[in-house]
């Protein structure tokens, strides 16, 4: 079975990006073996740093492994979460490029109507410099992400149909 990393993009320990991820794990089981990277104890990048830290490492060893990457993450003033940008700006030095052609998509809520659209294309921009290879469609763009997802569980029934597509479309995009 293909494996996927994941990244969240919110570092907050009841992010609804998390618990999204714990769901669509779950629901895409199926599909392809879905494994958490995680970003949280990347510093501050700087090119002054002679060695990679051992958190880029590892993230960097999985995607390289993997199929393909899904980032849950939410939208920050209109963009992406520092952290996750933080995080990308590590992986694009590392000398393997793990993140070159590798197959992409992204899944995202937020409280209003937009559904972290804006933080979308700015992350699908950054993917042309990474040559990412994003998946056009379809876009997850949850809103009203907390009438939706509550107690750890998505209870928007149409949100959890909507999830099965992708992750059934993002197993057909995998390569
Ligand atoms: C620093 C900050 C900036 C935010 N900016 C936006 C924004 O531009 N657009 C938006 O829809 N929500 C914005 N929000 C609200 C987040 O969408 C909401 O808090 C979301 O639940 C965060 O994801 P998480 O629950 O996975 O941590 C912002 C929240 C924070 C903390």
């Amino acid at each position: 079975m293909k494996k996927v990393v994941a990244i969240i993009g919110s570092l907050r320990k009841d992010s609804i990006h998390r618990q999204i991820f714990d769901h669509y794990k779950n629901l895409a089981k199926e599909q392809f073996e879905l494994i958490e990277g995680e970003i949280k104890d990347f510093p501050l990048y700087s090119q002054d740093y002679t060695e990679f830290p051992s958190s880029v490492n590892l993230l960097g060893s999985q995607l390289e492994q993997a199929s393909g990457v899904i980032f849950f993450t939410p939208e920050y003033n209109y963009s992406i979460p520092g952290g996750l940008k933080n995080a990308l700006d590590w992986l694009s030095r590392l000398e393997n490029k793990p993140l070159d052609s590798l197959a992409a998509s992204i899944i995202g809520a937020s409280p209003g109507k937009v559904g972290t659209a804006r933080m979308q294309y700015h992350l699908r921009q950054v993917g042309v410099f990474l040559n990412l290879n994003f998946m056009n469609r379809p876009e997850v763009m949850i809103s009203e992400s907390f009438e939706k997802i509550k107690d750890g569980k998505i209870q928007d029934e149409a949100t959890v149909k909507f999830l099965e597509k992708h992750a059934q479309s993002f197993q057909a995009f995998l390569n």
